[in-house]
This record gives C-alpha cells, structure tokens and sequence, in this order.
C-alpha cells in the first residue's frame, strides 16, 4: 500500500489487480456511468424512480468535471475498467459507488480506507457522510454511527459520522 495516493494502491482484499488511484478529467465519462448504473442496479432497490433520475442527472460527465475543482475524487479500477468512485468534499465522503457486478468484493472499502486516508492527510479528524438507504450498513460496517435521518420530498438521506482522531495516520 502507498503512502501518496497520488501514487496508485494496490487492493489487498481481493487478492486481484484492484488499483485505488486519484481521478483525472479524462475519467469523468467513465465515473458517470460507474454512477448511473450504480443508481439504477442497486439504488433504484430502494429509491423511487424520480429520485434516481434526479440522482442521474447530477452525475453527467459535465457535473462530474465541476466537481474535480472543490473535490478530491478517487476511482477504482480493475482490468482497465473504472468499477467505482469516492471522493472527499472537506469533511464530507460522497459519491463512493462500486458497480454491482463487482460489488461485495472490498472495493468499496479500499475506496474508503484511501478517503480516510486522504481525510488525514489534510487533518480532519471527524467524517460525515450522507449516506444512502442503500449504503448505511456498509458505512456502519466501517465504523460509521447515524446521528441524522433527512428527508427531501420523498428521499431518505441517513446523515452518519465517523472520528478518526483515534486511528493512526498512517497505514503502511
Ligand atoms: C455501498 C457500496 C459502495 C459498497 O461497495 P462494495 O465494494 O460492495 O463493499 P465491500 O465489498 O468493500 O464491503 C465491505 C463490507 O460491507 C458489507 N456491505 C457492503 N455493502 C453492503 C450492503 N449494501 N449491505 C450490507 N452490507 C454491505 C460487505 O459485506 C463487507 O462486509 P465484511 O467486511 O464483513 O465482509 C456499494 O454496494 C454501492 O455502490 N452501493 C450503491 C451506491 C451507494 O448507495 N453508495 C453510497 C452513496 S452515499
């Protein structure tokens, strides 16, 4: 595992060539596909079908470009192929989506653990995340408590944080 995830991270879990690296804009097209059929394979399962049109259309290649400026976002990419994003917005985790054929794989957890791990190096110590409905026993398998539920017309939004002040710095 790097210590710069300017460099790539090699996935443990998988055993396989999972690699965690920074996005660059040549990526976005493949980012808002990783998220489109994200939302339409797993979050379509408990969100009504507005809601993930309007989901949708946040994450167009164009929104995704936007978003390189006030984000640091990471991807996932195995074979040559982008199969999932995360990104950290200050002390807020976004958009960490895995496509579902490689789902339950732990690519969603090297995605967090480089998240948390970029979240220390600029010296934030608590994470909040707004989690989907979909998400939140994953989030709280890693160690993420609900403080907050939100509701926006008929979207749920579970609102849960994490300290990381008690853990290292480093996980080399
Ligand atoms: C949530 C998500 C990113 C997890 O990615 P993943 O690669 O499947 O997760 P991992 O394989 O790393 O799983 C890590 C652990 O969480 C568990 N887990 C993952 N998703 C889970 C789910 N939906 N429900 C219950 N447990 C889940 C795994 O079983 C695993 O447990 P273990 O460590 O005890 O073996 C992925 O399922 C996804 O993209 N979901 C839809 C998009 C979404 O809602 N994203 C959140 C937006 S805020």
């Amino acid at each position: 595992m790097a210590n710069s995830f300017g460099t790539a991270y090699a996935g443990e879990q998988m055993g396989s060539n999972v690699e965690i690296r920074r996005a660059n804009f040549e990526d976005a097209e493949a980012i808002s596909q990783v998220i489109v059929s994200t939302l339409r394979a797993s979050n379509a399962k408990g969100y009504a079908p507005k809601t993930i049109l309007r989901a949708e259309s946040n994450f167009t290649p164009a929104a995704i470009r936007e978003l390189f400026d006030k984000r640091s976002v990471f991807v996932a990419v195995a074979a040559n192929k982008l199969v999932g994003t995360g990104s950290l917005d200050k002390c807020i985790v976004r958009c960490v989506y895995v496509i579902s054929d490689y789902q339950g794989s732990g690519i969603g957890k090297q995605l967090m653990t480089v998240v948390e791990f970029e979240a220390r190096s600029q010296n934030i110590d608590q994470l909040t995340i707004p989690s989907s409905v979909t998400a939140e026993t994953f989030f709280a398998k890693l160690g993420y408590s609900v403080v907050e539920e939100r509701f926006c017309d008929s979207e749920r939004t579970i609102v849960m944080t994490k300290c990381l002040s008690a853990e290292p710095k480093s996980h080399s």
